[in-house]
């Protein structure tokens, strides 16, 4: 009876015999040798088949194999300083389950819409393998942060009658005769939940029909939102730094070799801990302008100004009090200069701008009718969140973080397209 075993285990079993199921990474002949490096979903281990060691059938079946054939290998784990990962197979017996024809992502560099049409394939490289960890480990440690802090898991709707985030990024479809929308954000349904539960959190896809190419956009990406009942724009931040200092913690200590395959400079991450700089609006918009860049004050930081601004710290920086007029309608008003939000944006160091945006939201009922009169939403939609403001009102906080602008950050990624196992972005929706 064959034991099977797992790659990442590999060192469970030392000087055993074990069965690896898997597919062939790589392979290269050398004489009476074959050195194949096979992959298991957990990991690569060089495999080293020996003529001597084998059937001649195996033997012929290890010298035929192709690149991404199913296989099934047998032999014996050694221990090998020299080995990638510390550990070498010496195999026994050798099979294919199938042969894979010319797979077509070899080696060479490939371009990026071929490798993009061929995502279900590209999965299997190593990069992609290693960013695709890191961000289930990001996932992970948001989550078990929030459990671990209070914050209950209320899941909101994807079928929404309303915008959230302005109407110009709305997917439409058509909801038995009546316009409905793709969830921009589940911000508004959270608010409506901290009123019954306290502290939340929704996680789940959000959707914007973001009509630009950038490498920073999505069109369906991955939001995290906690929301917060008597929390105000302070705690809101305080909150943010620790979620993400414990982020950045989770995945330095269990990802370490996912992030040294992507050559990630990891004394960068290190530095990620709370607290971060906080600066307002007007402070961040001096940096801008020194930096070079014209931008009236009310306008709202493109990808060059927070890139400008960001670079000034080596920590992601608290942006905050920004103009109302370039901010969502739910913002709270600063009292004293109510031309400005209690809003915040955290911006990520080393150009990769905006990973969080939040703030206080609007308690008083007057202020957020005037405020969905001035940004022209229908009101009949908002009628039910007009209520928490009826019933109860208190001041409350929360903030959205976007999975994929972090997985792009923590793994120093060029473009977010890498970021999510099948991107959807602006003419892209195969495979
Ligand atoms: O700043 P945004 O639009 O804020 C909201 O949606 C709030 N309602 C969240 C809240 O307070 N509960 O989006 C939040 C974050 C951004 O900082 C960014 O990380 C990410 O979501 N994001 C995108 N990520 C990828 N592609 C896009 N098109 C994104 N738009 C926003
Ligand atoms: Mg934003």
């Amino acid at each position: 009876m064959a034991t099977y075993a797992r790659i990442q285990d590999i060192a469970q079993h030392i000087g055993e015999e074990v069965t690896l199921r898997g597919w062939l990474y790589n392979k290269t002949d050398k004489g009476k040798l074959r050195f194949l490096l096979v992959r298991d979903g957990t990991g690569t281990i060089q495999c080293v088949v020996f003529k001597g060691d084998v059937t001649p059938e195996a033997f012929e079946a290890a010298t035929t194999v192709t690149q991404e054939s199913s296989i099934y290998v047998t032999g014996i784990v050694r221990e090998d300083k020299r080995a990638q990962g510390g550990y070498e197979l010496s195999v026994t017996d050798f099979s294919v389950l199938q042969i894979a024809q010319d797979f077509p992502i070899s080696p060479k560099e490939h371009g990026v819409d071929f490798l993009m049409n061929h995502r279900h394939l590209w999965l299997r490289s190593s990069k992609q393998w290693a960013i695709m960890r890191v961000r289930a480990t990001i996932i992970r440690a948001i989550r078990n942060w929030l459990d671990d802090n209070g914050f209950l898991l209320v899941d909101t709707p994807i079928l929404t009658p309303a915008a959230c985030e302005g109407t110009s990024t709305l997917f439409e479809t058509n909801y038995f005769g009546e316009n409905a929308y793709l969830t921009q954000s589940g911000q508004l349904y959270n608010e409506a939940d901290i009123m019954a539960f306290g502290k939340v959190y929704c996680f789940g896809p959000t959707f914007r029909a973001e009509k630009s190419k950038t490498r920073r956009h999505l069109t369906e990406f991955w939001m995290v939102e906690p929301e917060m009942a008597f929390a105000d724009l302070e705690e809101c931040m305080r909150v943010e730094e620790e979620l993400v200092t414990h982020i950045m913690r989770t995945v330095l200590n269990e990802r370490a070799q996912e992030l040294e395959m992507l050559e990630r400079d990891t004394t960068l991450l290190e530095k990620i801990v709370a607290p971060f700089p906080r600066i307002s609006y007007d402070d961040a918009l001096e940096i801008v302008r020194a930096a070079g860049e014209t931008i009236e004050w009310g306008e709202d930081f493109g990808s060059p100004h927070e890139t400008a601004v960001a670079k000034a710290f080596d920590k992601p920086v608290f942006v905050h009090h920004y103009p109302a007029q370039c901010k969502a309608f739910y913002m709270e008003e600063d009292p004293e200069r109510p031309e400005t939000s209690l809003s915040v944006d955290l911006l990520a160091p080393e150009g990769f701008g905006e990973i969080i945006g939040g703030g206080q939201r609007t308690a008083s009922l007057e202020l957020l009718e005037r405020k969905l009169v001035e940004h022209k939403l229908p009101r009949e939609a908002f009628e039910w969140y007009l209520d928490l403001r009826r019933y109860g009102s208190v001041p409350h906080s929360g903030f959205g973080l976007g999975v994929e602008r972090t997985v792009s950050w923590v793994c120093g990624l060029s473009h977010i397209r890498q970021t999510i196992p099948f991107p959807r972005t602006l003419g892209r929706i195969y495979p």
